[in-house]
Order: C-alpha cells, then sequence, then structure tokens
C-alpha cells in the first residue's frame, strides 16, 4: 500500500499501452472479509507499440490484493510481484492470448473506500480512478477498454441483490444457501467504469418509452425502509433521460439503467456503465428530512452521471490528465439541464448565479493557491488530488465559453460530430475541441482554436480590465479591454486568452443604448467601438459572466447603481449588487463606518421590488462570502473580515427591518410542499429575513423573534424551514438555541443525513465578536467526542471536520492555532483510514501564505509538521508538499 514517495507522472510521457485487453470474464465468490476473484483476460499486443522494439514484459498492476494463482494460454507462467505490480516477462507468444489471475481481497480491511468494499452489511465498489486495481491485476488505465461478462456468487440471506453492470444474462441458486448471477456488458470499458453490488437493497422500478420507441427499465436501489424517500431521484432519472435526448439527441443505449444508494462514499456518485453508485445524500429526500438545496443537489447529480453515460462512457478519456474532457463537459451538460429545468429566465439565471458563487468561492481561490493547476494537469503524483473545482467547474466553464462563442446550434452540430469522430474511444481534451471548431468552421472560435485552447494549458484567473470613453459628439463609445494573468506555480509567463465578453450598454435613465453584443478579446489589449450611441452608457460587461476572470470595470457607485436598477441581464444586476456591497466590506475592514444611505435604499428597493423573484432577492441580500472577501486581499486576516461582515450584515439587518418583517410575513409559502424554484426561493427569502429579525433582536435583547425561530424549529412542515430557523438561532445568544439542538437531534431519530445536517449547522455556525468569541469553535470541537460521530463515514467527517476547517474561517483561523492543531490531529488519523478524503481536508490550508501573521506562520507550522512523518499517504504528501513549496 505504502511504497515509499509516488513517482510523478506526467502528461507529456503518455505511451500507448503494449497490450490491450478487450474482453474480461470475471467470476467474484463475494465475502466481506475474503473475497476470490477469478479473472480471465482476452490480452493482444498492441502493433503498433510492439513494432518499435523488442517484445515487452506484460505488467499489471495490483494494490492491497493476494495473488494466488496466474497462468497464460492455459499452463502456469513465471511472473513477479514487485510492489504494486505483477510482472510477466515472458507471455505468450502470438498476437493475443488468454492471461487467467485468481486472487483475493479483503472488502472489510478496506476503508479507503477504493476497489472493494463493505457498507452498511453490503458489499460495493468505487474503481474511479485507480479502484480497479484494488480488486484484481490489470491494465488499470482508461484506454484500455473491454467487454466485461461478470458472475457474481455471494450468500442469498446476507447479499439478496446482485448487480453488476449491463444487462443480466443468468441468475440461480447454488449450495449452502447461495445463488449467483451473471451480467454482460455490451459496451467496450475502461475498469473505472466497472462496478459490482451485492446488499441487501430494495427498489423502486420505472419503465420509459424513448422517443426511439425503445422500452427501458429505471431502477434505484436503496436499504429497506428508504423507498419512500427515491421519488425525487426517480423522477430526476426520468427527466433527464428524456432531456439528452431531446437537447443533445443522446438517447439511453441500455435495456436497463441503475442507481444505488451507498452510505459510505468518497464523493457525490459514480457513473459505472448502467449501475450509477451514489452517495446516499444525492439519492435520499423528503420533505421532512431534505432542504430545497438539497432536491436540487439531487437532480442536478442524478442528472450529471446519467450524462456521463455519453460524455465520459461512450466516449472516455485517453489518459487522467484528460479528466475535464469527461468533467468539465458534463458539469456544462447538467448545469443547462438544471437551467432548463428551472424554466423562468429568472429560475435560469439564479442557476447562474449559484454556480458562479461556487466557481468564485472554490475554484478562483485554487488557482491562486498552492495547488493551482490547469485544467488538463501537466503532472501529479495522485490523480485523486485532481478532481478539483478547476478540471470540474472551470473546465464547464471553458466548455461553456466554447458554446458562447459557436452559439447554441453551432454547439449542438459540434457535440455530433464528436460523437461521429470519437464514439467508442478514450480521447484527449483537444480532440472535443477540434470537433467543436470543426463543425463551425467560420465561427468566432475556429479562427482561434490554438488561442482559445490556452484556457486548457494555463493555470490562474485572468484579470480584464475594461475602460470606456464616450464622444458625444461622434455619438460614439469605446471600450478597450485589456487582459493579464499572475504567474502560477511553474508558470511564470502567461499568453494572452481568447476571452469571450458579452456586453450591453445601458442609459443611465435605464433605457438599453446598445443591444447585447459578443465581443472577442483575443490580444492583450484591444478596442471596441459603439455607434449611433445617444448617451453616456454604462456598460454591462461580461454578462451571464460569459468568462472566467477577475473584472476590472472601473464602475463608480453610481454606475453600479444604475446597473443593480435597471440591468437586463439579471446576473449582472445581482453582481452589481455584490460589488456595491463589496467595495463597502473592503472599506470596513480599513475603517468601520456607517453603513452608506444609498446603498441601504438599493437593497431596500431589491427587497421591496414588485416584479424581481423572492429567490434573486435572497441572493443580492446576501453580502458577499467572507472566502470571497479574503481573495480580493494580498493578505488577509479572518477575524478582521468576519467582524467586518458581520457588523455591515447587522447593519442591514437594521437598517431593513421593517422590510425584513414585511419579507418574513409576506412570502411564507401556504400550499403543500414542492422542491421549485418558485417556493424554494420564498423559503430562501423567507430564512434569510427570519435571520436577520434574529440578529436585530441579539443587539436589542428582544426575545420575540429567537422564540418564533425556537417554535419554528420545532413545528416547522419541511426541512427547508426547520434548519433555517435553527441556523438563525445559532447565530444569537439567545439560550433557546441548544434546547433547539437538542430537539433537532431527537427528531432525527437516527437519519443518518439529517444527523449530518445537525453535525454540520454547529460546525458552521458563526463565532460570535466579542467576549463570546471562541464559543462555535469549542462547540464543533467538542462534537468530536459525541457518540454519533465517526471519522470513517466520509458524510460525516465533511459535515463536521472539513466544515469547520474550510468553511467557518472564524472558528478556525485562531491566534492560539488550536485550530490548526485540530486539523492536523485530524488529518494525521483520517490519512491511516482514508487518504482520498484526508487529502481533501489537507487542502483547506491551500492558501495559508496569503494569511496575515499570526496566522500564517502558524498554519505553515502546522503544515510543516505533518510533511514530516514518515508513512503519509501519497495522496497527502503530494498536497503538504505543493503547500510548502508556494513561498518561504
Ligand atoms: N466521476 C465521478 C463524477 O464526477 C466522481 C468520482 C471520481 C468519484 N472519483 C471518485 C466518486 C471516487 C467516488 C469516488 O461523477
Ligand atoms: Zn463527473
Amino acid at each position: 500500500m505504502r511504497e515509499g514517495t509516488a513517482p510523478v507522472i506526467r502528461r507529456q510521457d503518455y505511451a500507448a499501452p503494449a497490450f490491450w485487453i478487450r474482453r474480461v470474464d470475471l467470476t467474484f465468490d463475494l465475502d466481506a472479509a475474503k473475497t476470490i476473484v477469478a479473472s480471465k483476460l482476452h490480452i493482444e499486443r498492441n502493433a503498433a507499440v510492439l513494432a518499435d522494439g523488442a517484445p515487452q514484459p506484460l505488467v499489471l498492476q495490483g494494490e492491497d490484493i493476494n495473488v494466488l494463482r496466474v497462468m497464460a494460454g492455459g499452463e502456469s507462467v513465471s511472473f513477479r510481484v514487485e510492489g504494486n505490480l505483477l510482472v510477466i516477462d515472458n507471455p505468450p507468444a502470438g498476437d493475443s492470448f488468454v492471461l487467467e489471475v485468481r486472487n483475493t481481497c479483503n472488502p472489510e480491511k478496506n476503508t479507503q473506500l477504493s476497489g472493494l468494499y463493505t457498507s452498511g452489511g453490503g458489499l460495493f465498489t468505487q474503481c474511479e480512478a485507480e479502484g480497479f486495481r484494488r480488486i484484481t491485476y490489470f491494465l488499470d488505465r482508461p484506454d484500455v477498454m473491454a467487454v466485461y461478462t461478470v458472475t457474481l456468487r455471494a450468500d442469498r440471506t446476507k447479499y439478496p441483490v446482485l448487480l453488476s453492470n449491463g444487462n443480466l444474462v443468468a441468475q440461480g441458486t447454488l449450495d449452502n444457501g447461495r445463488h449467483f448471477a451473471t451480467w454482460h456488458d455490451p459496451f467496450p470499458k475502461p475498469s473505472y467504469l466497472f462496478a459490482l453490488v451485492a446488499a441487501d437493497l430494495v427498489c423502486r422500478e420505472q419503465r420509459i418509452t424513448t422517443r426511439a420507441g425503445r422500452e427501458h427499465l429505471l431502477q434505484v436501489y436503496v436499504r429497506r425502509g428508504d423507498l419512500g424517500k427515491t421519488e425525487h431521484a426517480m423522477a430526476s432519472l426520468v427527466a433527464s433521460v428524456v432531456w439528452d435526448e431531446a437537447r443533445f439527441g443522446l438517447p439511453l443505449d441500455l435495456e436497463r439503467f441503475m442507481v444505488v444508494a451507498v452510505e459510505d462514499f468518497n464523493m457525490g456518485a459514480m457513473e459505472n456503465k448502467g449501475l450509477n453508485i451514489f452517495n446516499t445524500k444525492y439519492v435520499l429526500a423528503s420533505p421532512a428530512t431534505a432542504t430545497d438545496d438539497d432536491f436540487a443537489g439531487i437532480e442536478s447529480v442524478v442528472g450529471h452521471e446519467y450524462f456521463h453515460n455519453w460524455t465520459g462512457n461512450r466516449i472516455t478519456c485517453r489518459d487522467w490528465f484528460q479528466l475535464s474532457l469527461k468533467e468539465g463537459l458534463t458539469v456544462f451538460r447538467d448545469q443547462e439541464f438544471s437551467m432548463d429545468m428551472a424554466g423562468s429566465a429568472s429560475a435560469r439565471a439564479v442557476k447562474r448565479i449559484q454556480d458562479v458563487l461556487m466557481l468564485r468561492a472554490r475554484q478562483f481561490p485554487e488557482d491562486a493557491g498552492a495547488m493551482a493547476h490547469p485544467v488538463r494537469p501537466d503532472s501529479y503524483a495522485a490523480i485523486d488530488n485532481f478532481y478539483t473545482a478547476t478540471v470540474y467547474e472551470k473546465g464547464a466553464e471553458v466548455v461553456r465559453m466554447m458554446h458562447t462563442l459557436v452559439g447554441r446550434e453551432g454547439f449542438a452540430r459540434g457535440i455530433t460530430l464528436y460523437f461521429q469522430r470519437h464514439d467508442g474511444q478514450a480521447v484527449t481534451c483537444d480532440d472535443f475541441a477540434q470537433a467543436i471548431a470543426d463543425a463551425n468552421p467560420g465561427s468566432a472560435l475556429g479562427a482561434r482554436l490554438d488561442a482559445f485552447k490556452r484556457w486548457y494549458a494555463q493555470a490562474g484567473t485572468p484579470r480584464l480590465q475594461a475602460r470606456g470613453h464616450y464622444d458625444a459628439e461622434a455619438r460614439r463609445y469605446t471600450l478597450t479591454l485589456t487582459q493579464s494573468a499572475l504567474p502560477s506555480p511553474g508558470q511564470p509567463h502567461k499568453q494572452p486568452y481568447v476571452i469571450p465578453v458579452l456586453t450591453a450598454l445601458i442609459g443611465h435613465d435605464g433605457r438599453e443604448l446598445a443591444a447585447e453584443r459578443l465581443l472577442v478579446l483575443d490580444g492583450t489589449s484591444q478596442s471596441f467601438t459603439f455607434e449611433g450611441i445617444d448617451a453616456a452608457p454604462v456598460p454591462s460587461l461580461l454578462r451571464g459572466f460569459s468568462a472566467p476572470v477577475v473584472l476590472d470595470d472601473g464602475l463608480s457607485d453610481a454606475e453600479l447603481l444604475v446597473l443593480l436598477a435597471h440591468d437586463s441581464d439579471p446576473f449582472n444586476r445581482w453582481e452589481a449588487g455584490q460589488r456595491l456591497a463589496l467595495q463597502r466590506l473592503l472599506r470596513q475592514l480599513q475603517q468601520p463606518a456607517p453603513l452608506d444611505a444609498p446603498f441601504i435604499e438599493a437593497m431596500r428597493g431589491v427587497l421591496r421590488h414588485p416584479t424581481l423573484d423572492p429567490a434573486f432577492k435572497e441572493l443580492a441580500l446576501v453580502l458577499p462570502s467572507e472566502g470571497y472577501v479574503a481573495e480580493q486581499l494580498e493578505r488577509f486576516d479572518p477575524q478582521a473580515i468576519h467582524a467586518a461582515r458581520v457588523q455591515l450584515r447587522d447593519a442591514l439587518a437594521t437598517a431593513l427591518h421593517d422590510d425584513w418583517v414585511w419579507a418574513f410575513d409576506t412570502h411564507a409559502v401556504r400550499e403543500g410542499y414542492a422542491p421549485t424554484p418558485a417556493q424554494a426561493g420564498r423559503r430562501a427569502l423567507v430564512n434569510l429575513a427570519l435571520h436577520m429579525l434574529c440578529r436585530h433582536a441579539a443587539h436589542h435583547d428582544d426575545p420575540v423573534w429567537p422564540g418564533r425561530a425556537y417554535q419554528r424549529v420545532k413545528t416547522a412542515g419541511n426541512m427547508t424551514e426547520r434548519l433555517g430557523a435553527l441556523q438563525a438561532l445559532l447565530d444569537t445568544p439567545s439560550p433557546l438555541a441548544d434546547a433547539a439542538l437538542a430537539h433537532f437531534h431527537a427528531q432525527a431519530g437516527g437519519d443518518a443525513l439529517v444527523l449530518d445536517k445537525w453535525f454540520m449547522l454547529q460546525a458552521h455556525a458563526p463565532e460570535p465578536l466579542g467576549a463570546d468569541a471562541g464559543r462555535a469553535f469549542a462547540r464543533a470541537k467538542a462534537l468530536l467526542k459525541h457518540p454519533d460521530f465517526s471519522l470513517k463515514n466520509p458524510n460525516r467527517v465533511r459535515s463536521l471536520v472539513l466544515a469547520l476547517c474550510s468553511a467557518n474561517p472564524a472558528a478556525f483561523h485562531r491566534a492560539d492555532a488550536a485550530g490548526y492543531v485540530l486539523w492536523s490531529e485530524k488529518l494525521l488519523e483520517l490519512d491511516a483510514i482514508n487518504p482520498q478524503l484526508a487529502a481533501r481536508l489537507a487542502r483547506v490550508m491551500d492558501r495559508w501564505s496569503a494569511l496575515a501573521e499570526p496566522y500564517r506562520s502558524a498554519a505553515r507550522e502546522a503544515i510543516a509538521r505533518v510533511a514530516v512523518k514518515p508513512d503519509l499517504s501519497d495522496d497527502v504528501r503530494e498536497i503538504v508538499t505543493r503547500a510548502l513549496e508556494i513561498a518561504a
């Protein structure tokens, strides 16, 4: 397992494999403590590689498994096991041969949750990226694609359900209470898409007929008792199937499509061919246990995994450096799916704002920190560390820019060409971009493809400066766009990006002076002119966030107020409000001051606006996060930022007190619960209002609103309102908070996903300012000893440890370094159990070098203490090493 320091893998070193595996027959004798795997591999020499030189040895990967027997061509063959490799120096001569391997593995001991492992008494697999080698020896790389036939044998009582990829071709009874099932997947696939499940599960079924008239069986498998919480997942799956066929002409290609929920899972979900395996968090929902955000998350993850069936599975990645080929594209597709499902223009914009908030909260800091890497990385030590916001979310933005540059129809043509060319292949990001460009030769992308592809190659977030000049006499507006890019690790100099800038011009009276137009900046600096402009305009730039850049538009408060009041692009309207708020937060850090009347009136105007949607209002009235403020500064003090934000937020609570009361009273949802954007928006605004009113009450020793919040925790008809009320209460000094927490815990009745919320709520609880500071940290730290806490369940770790260390800066970054001590202790404990997850925890220190003192030195010390430990996993070692490399 830990074989010293992992070598660095480089993209430039890619070489085709010396052998292909065309067919795989697997037989599993499943047992939690000792599973026996019999593997029969139909191997073919790769003629292209053979021609280059001497015959190659066959080298297979394996990890934490015991080999029992190896046979080649039906006879025993000599082999060596060297660390994690099985080497056969003299494989049978000829073009092809059959290799048979028998080995065992121990699912019960597999706490990494990669390979074959146990969860809640069942057996599950997770093979992406390199988990298959933890099941049996293989050429475990995505460009080796095979047709799998899989037989599962297991005890019928413990494991009544036996699933694998593809179609069920046989099943029956064996001796000793055992049974078997044989599955065949007709589509060649890389090993990372293999899956099996053996467990005591029940399923919700639905039959659908697609446009082409083909019948399909959809199934969602969960534990007994959870069936009532699968309706939304199934509805989302049906909607996904319909959508992909309607929008991209991509139909379901399997007779049967299965989704299985499992409680112990390292990520959100996995797109195994025909057998998606999901974290329970993205399957199970009822109004009583899941929030509106959870419902939306299920829709988007179910969509994401389903869409992988084409973008990822039918066409897969040549090597792991191309990960964004499938992830960036599939995130783009799931974002579009959620937007199309949302319906109204306003609801679409809300989804776009949420996606950009997430990009800025997670990807921008990544691009500025120790782990900065291109969308298509150049090297890695542990590939699991590169399932990042850059590969996923920035990758999706790169696809979105292509979509913007070639247009919706052009993009659809590009996708069609991509599948014509590459269906059934393992390809590269270049192949994808080439197909989109070739389908649109005359487009804004076609002519600039090479320059555009710098988005794949260069790390860091580009800066875009915009300055306008209005010539009243000539009725001409000239806009000058200039780009620059900061150095990032290994990339001191950057070449100019191709930046699509969707732009309109707005008059100070709100009139549109120039309709939306696509400007494409492809040099360092360019000017664009707008003719026939009657009055000095305010530019509405980068509409819909048309490129993942940091924009400096130099607009004044007055101009931003025009956009906030009038911009017809809802994203930019929101952005204008956020900019106004950000400037005030940054000023507050310099010198505390009361909020100015124009800002307050603008915010009141949004809140009271007659036609804006509640969901939009809620987003506009929440101040930029502490993390986002931190990203604006070269050195940041998390305590100072927290204080500044609390002060301004409380100032808004007070200045708009009557408006919050109005918002609370007039937005209650009276119909039955439905997780629709319209209802969710109302609930979000009511929750914000309640929070503001509780903050106001905190300053005035007023027990009424905390009392109402407490009542809501007890009587709310759904989780969104219950959680919102508890969150508000936890941000007050009210003694009712503890009683409400106890009530919430009791009401959870042991439901794991609800308990996760109970932990997370406390891990996120804002630190009070003043004498009570430290209360949130103390509470979270005490929870590590709670009987319901465990480091073995990733959801629980995310809910408490990761939530505290990554999403509660003022609780975590303490002058006494107690947060960092907790971090290093839990990190080391977790690394011994689950390195993938431990590496995620390690990453919370990514931005340590931008911290102000005393945090900076203390953080570096904590990282250094971890880095010297001799038996770190490769995953954690890569993260802490890179962290210490960035700045001395
Ligand atoms: N490919 C999966 C997705 O994005 C995610 C994934 C990658 C994953 N590696 C994993 C899930 C490891 C669980 C464990 O849809
Ligand atoms: Zn994915």
